[in-house]
């Protein structure tokens, strides 16, 4: 059986994960699963003057996937909405001491549920009306 190696931080990320649960009447969401591991999470934001106010997530995941979504919640928390969006998924993994190439797909899921949660929301903004 081939094992897994993961740094102490992504370790302490699994085990004391960040900006768990749900947020109540949230601006936006995002749910996302993976097919192939049938992993799947989560994430809730609240924004204010188009910043994160806001963001928790829950998640149904292995330890790569609920620990680069707990980084990913503190990198993006306060950053623009834009700059959340720029978020990739190696910085998330590389803010946690890397991934190994069978796991990276992991740092997928927490990225493209913050993308549909800001899409949510953006879809829900009234679009300023053009002059006739
Ligand atoms: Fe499915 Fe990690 S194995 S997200």
């Amino acid at each position: 059986m081939k094992t897994v190696d993961y740094s102490e931080k992504l370790i302490e990320h699994f085990q004391n994960p960040r900006n768990v649960g749900r947020l109540p009447r949230p601006d936006g969401t995002g749910v996302i699963g993976d097919p192939s591991c049938g992993d799947c999470l989560r994430i809730f934001i609240k924004v204010k003057n188009n910043r994160l106010a806001k963001i928790k997530f829950e998640a149904y995941g292995c330890p790569a996937a609920i620990a680069t979504t707990s980084m990913l919640t503190e990198m993006a928390l306060g950053k623009t909405l834009d700059e959340a969006l720029a978020i990739k998924p190696q910085e998330v993994a590389g803010a946690l001491g890397g991934l190994s190439a069978q796991k990276l797909h992991c740092s997928n899921l927490g990225t493209a549920a913050l993308y549909q949660a800001v899409c949510l929301y953006r879809q829900q903004q009234p679009r300023p009306r053009k002059d006739r």
